[in-house]
């Protein structure tokens, strides 16, 4: 890389730091410039008007194996030649049903060798073992007995497919598969590649129905001209004319795969995160596709399909009786275009710029099913350290020892609870990783001892950039575990550091010694010290599109192309891996976060939406964001609370710390320029406000707990989005700025916008309890309806559904840690019949015990209005781990009941034993208290009343 070039790059970088305005877009290519997303384009329009067929299965090469019940066939591309023969290309194929996770999976593959000219150092095959990171190792892959049968097509569904799918003649043409456990029954086309997906008799999805499947067979740019279809464009196939990657020597040419998903009876599809836009995927036809592709984008745009940190390639397509989840297993630089058309259908194209064609399908009743059984295969989300749904201190930077610790008793006097606080950058000696700043961090053990004695972590950045020349990049470089540049050199690229290196963790070899280093780092004995792995994208500020050229290589010669956007999450499961093995004699979990993430990141880590700024529309947008995080299966995420640059003003920094609080991830954190803004920094009523969101969260961590649990074990979302709790009502499913709290029932808009002292809320019939005083509204009717609610500045609109029982620990301390022996308060919000139920989990919130039953699982419910009962699912084999279990407060909300004859006092049985206590009814007689009942959570009662 020439020394010129990398100074400009880096002037441009640190031009932004000053600017207020939004990412250098510029850096960034659109599709129009990216020769593999441009040729799917122009192939895509002319493929469609031409009609022409290039792709169809060798009938010939049918072969279903009767062990591993999955069929195998060669699809065939043509290349029509008038001249010479006609060109063909075989392509293998391979389809199956997988028994535990109800995946339907097909891969199209390419065999190919090194041709003339291509690099020798890079593995000539396609990379196609992406599975092997994405998916948990504990999945199986065992496929389901499948039947298959050469017939004639469901004729019901026949009519308009004749007209829309052009299918051939003979309606024999289909190679039917049915899974009867699951009601699934696909067709395979035979005179064209097709797949078309049926569940519970209705089609759901068909696949190449618009003959966009194109994959870019190997080819030279000598014989080129003969192995182009008349329909392809030729745009940049073998050089790229993109200002800041002309280097990229793209040495096995074009190398494409790009296949069409039209999803029948579908007008809303979600997910394929990230990107900071609506939570309801937009029509792409007229724009830019939405581009997954990690890469560094400070101050990114908003409302855009431009690519950022992180990318899951799941999509979920949804309507009222079904939803479709499909899953691009594909790490490459990916662009995937929507398009509602005027039938009902929602027609998509996925393009990917290398790797294999390796799909997963998903299709459940509700998109809760299609996540459990996505979160099967690629893994449920690790259940956190209970401290790290606390609330975290960041900034770039806390500069010193003292700093730190002045910090730590500015909260407590200021009655802040607080369990973590950051290090950025600036805590390193001269920005060399695994290493503390001798002068201002001159005994970490005795820091993280002190912070200890309240139950306090640390968490501190290490990033896999290495700085040149010193012990831990000479190791790397000299062990072999260095990224390498082209020639298979060690790559050089500029970081934080100046000139870096990057750690290889997608093998073994250079996990074992990235492992090395923690364990030298971590004082010993140590368990509150946790990582943040930062610009894992990779960020390169003198590479392309601000990260790592693509002809990089890997271990085992694989492409930088290939696996870019998993890179960053081999980085953070190593680093986690490592952590946990050097807490395992103390049995603690580690806690991590990770700007970079992939399908699979869940089993690990927590994520952040990035370098947003400290405005309101960031704000607004944070919402969306970490909703379709939370619907694809990694709702550990927040966003940095009030923004990450610049300085907030006061009305902005109380709408988000009330909006904050709702994050499964929260976080304050602030950029080194940046004014200082701790929360006892603030003036009334700013500081009241501050203190009371951060309080609320403290209170309701058994709720979110609880969340993270069920989330742990149904992949299930923590903050949800409105349709996936109710998918019945398709009104709400472009709803995106308000949200529940897992399955609690606790409903919540935030304002986020300046200035505003009402909200409209919208709801579906039902009863919802102000989750402040417990007034209730009532919404009759069939539909959804919207209510005007207040929100002065000191108020978060939010409810308790009714129906729904929650549980919160009432008093104040300075971390959850000390939190642990405090009794519980319950809160019952009946629904219209008087019922309600809610769940409850706790453990010690810190070691892996709850893998030996140490845990408590309980089910509250109240029936009719009149009794309230507790069945313990699971009672704890160790009752110290799970701290206090006492109830101290019955709270149930009366405005959706009759109360004439409700008693003075409750009968409280236990077993065989029997005690009355009285009752209590509020001021405002919106609600009844029992104080001092004497049950407990992991103890069977019932209280009549
Ligand atoms: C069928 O699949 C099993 C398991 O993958 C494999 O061991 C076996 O060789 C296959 N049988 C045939 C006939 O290909
Ligand atoms: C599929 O899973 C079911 C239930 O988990 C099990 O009973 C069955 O044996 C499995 N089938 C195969 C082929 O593994
Ligand atoms: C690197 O050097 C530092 C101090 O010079 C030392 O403390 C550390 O243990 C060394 N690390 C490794 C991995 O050799
Ligand atoms: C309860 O809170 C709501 C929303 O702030 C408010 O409108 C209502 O007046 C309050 N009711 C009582 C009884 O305090
Ligand atoms: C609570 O009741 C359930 C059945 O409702 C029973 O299985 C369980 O053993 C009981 N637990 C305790 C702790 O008594």
């Amino acid at each position: 890389m020439l020394l010129s070039y990398w100074i400009i790059t880096l002037t441009v970088w640190l031009c932004q730091f000053r600017q207020t305005t939004a990412f250098t877009d510029y850096l960034l290519k659109k599709c129009s410039q990216s020769g593999f997303c441009q040729r799917n384009r122009d192939y895509a329009k002319n493929i469609q008007s031409s009609k022409n067929i290039y792709y169809r299965i060798d009938e010939s090469s049918i072969a279903f194996n009767e062990t591993a019940y999955t069929l195998t066939a060669n699809i065939l591309k043509t290349i029509p030649r008038s001249d010479i023969d006609d060109i063909i290309i075989t392509l293998p194929f391979t389809l199956n049903v997988l028994n535990e996770s109800n995946a339907i999976r097909f891969t199209i593959d390419e065999q190919r060798n090194s041709p003339d000219g291509t690099n020798k150092l890079l593995q000539p095959e396609r990379f196609n073992s992406l599975w092997k990171w994405a998916f948990d190792p504990k999945a199986s892959l065992q496929a389901r007995e499948i039947s298959m049968s050469r017939t004639t097509p469901v004729i019901s569904q026949r009519s308009w497919f004749d007209t829309f799918f052009h299918i051939g003649e003979d309606p024999s043409e289909i190679l039917l598969i049915e899974d009867k456990t699951k009601n699934i029954k696909i067709e395979l086309a035979l005179n064209k590649f097709e797949i078309r997906v049926f569940h519970h008799d209705e089609i759901v999805l068909s696949i190449n129905d618009r003959n966009l499947l194109n994959l870019e067979h190997q080819r030279s740019i000598e014989n080129n001209f003969q192995n182009v279809l008349p329909e392809e464009s030729t745009f940049n196939m073998f050089a790229d004319d993109f200002e800041y990657s002309k280097d990229d020597t793209i040495p096995f040419g074009p190398e494409s795969v790009a296949l069409d998903f039209n999803f029948h009876n579908f007008q809303n599809v979600f997910g394929i995160p990230e990107h900071a836009d609506s939570l309801r995927l937009k029509d792409t036809i007229d724009d830019e596709p939405y581009r997954l592709f990690n890469v560094d984008v400070f101050e990114y745009n908003l409302d855009s399909r431009m690519p950022m940190y992180g990318a899951i390639p799941l999509m979920f397509a949804a309507n009222k009786k079904q939803t479709v989840g499909t899953f691009w297993l594909n790490a490459a630089d990916t662009w995937i275009d929507i398009h509602y058309d005027d039938m009902g259908n929602t027609q998509t194209h996925w393009i990917s710029e290398s790797g294999n064609i390796d799909v997963l399908i998903f299709l459940g009743d509700t998109p809760a099913d299609v996540l459990q059984d996505y979160t099967t295969l690629t893994g449920k989300p690790v259940l956190p350290l209970l401290s790290s749904l606390g609330y975290h201190q960041c900034r770039w930077n806390y500069n010193d020892e003292l700093d730190v610790l002045t910090v730590e008793s500015e909260m407590d006097k200021a009655g802040i609870p607080f369990d973590f606080i950051w290090l950025d950058l600036e805590y390193t000696d001269n920005k060399q990783y695994f290493t503390w700043k001798p002068d201002s961090f001159p005994n970490p053990r005795r820091l993280l001892s002190k912070l200890a004695e309240l139950g306090r972590h640390l968490t501190v950045l290490i990033d896999p950039h290495l700085k040149v020349d010193y012990n831990i990049s000479d190791i790397v470089a000299h062990e072999g575990v260095a990224v390498q540049n082209n020639k298979g050199r060690v790559y050089e690229g500029h970081c934080w550091p100046g000139a870096s290196i990057w750690i290889d963790t997608m093998f073994a070899k250079g996990q074992t010694i990235w492992a090395r280093f923690f364990k030298d780092f971590v004082p010993h004995g140590i368990t509150n010290l946790h990582i943040w792995n930062d610009m894992n994208e990779p960020s390169i500020f003198s590479g392309p599109e601000t990260t790592a050229p693509k002809d990089l290589i890997h271990a085992d010669g694989l492409e930088e192309r290939s696996i870019h956007n998993v890179y960053g999450m081999t980085v953070h499961e190593t680093t986690y891996n490592s952590m946990k093995e050097i807490f395992s004699p103390q049995d603690k979990r580690p806690f991590l976060l990770t700007r970079s993430f992939f399908a699979g990141s869940q089993r690990s880590a927590a994520a952040w939406t990035g370098d947003n700024q400290a405005n309101w529309d960031y704000l607004r947008m944070s919402i969306p964001m970490c909703l379709t995080n939370n619907i694809v299966g990694m709702p550990f995420i927040g966003a940095d609370v009030a923004g990450f640059e610049g300085n907030p003003e006061p009305e902005l920094i109380a709408r988000w710390y009330q909006t904050g609080l709702w994050y499964p991830f929260f976080r304050a954190h602030a950029h080194i320029d940046s004014i200082r803004r701790e929360p006892y920094l603030f003036q009334e009523p700013i500081s009241t406000i501050v203190k009371d969101a951060i309080r609320l969260r403290y209170s309701l961590l058994p709720t979110f707990y609880t969340s993270f649990k069920m989330s742990s074990i149904n992949g299930g979302a923590i903050m949800k989005p409105m349709f996936f709790e109710k998918p019945q009502y398709e009104d709400l499913y472009p709803v995106d700025n308000q949200f529940y709290l897992g399955d609690s029932g606790i409903l919540v808009k935030p304002i986020t916008t300046k200035d505003q002292f009402t909200t409209e809320m919208v709801f579906v019939p039902g009863i919802y309890y102000d989750l402040d005083n417990l007034t209730a509204i009532t919404i009759n009717g069939k539909d959804v309806a919207s209510r005007t609610i207040d929100a002065p500045l000191e108020k978060i609109p939010a409810f308790i559904e009714g129906g729904h029982i929650i549980t919160r620990r009432d008093r104040y301390r300075r971390s959850s840690k000390l939190m642990h022996h405090d009794p519980y308060t319950i809160i019952l919000a009946p629904d219209l019949n008087g019922n309600a139920s809610g769940r409850l989990y706790v453990d010690d919130g810190e070691t892996f015990g709850y893998e030996k039953g140490n845990f408590v699982d309980t089910q509250f419910s109240l029936s009719e209005g009149k009794i309230i009962q507790n069945e313990v699912l699971h009672a704890s084999n160790d009752d110290k781990s799970v701290g206090n279990t006492k109830i101290e407060t019955v709270i149930i909300a009366i405005d959706g009941m009759p109360t004439d004859n409700i008693q003075e006092t409750a009968t409280i049985k236990i077993g065989s034993k029997e005690h009355t206590v009285a009752i209590e009814k509020s001021d405002n007689d919106h609600y009844l208290t029992i104080k001092n009942p004497l049950i407990r959570i992991d103890e069977n009662w019932t209280i009549a009343f």
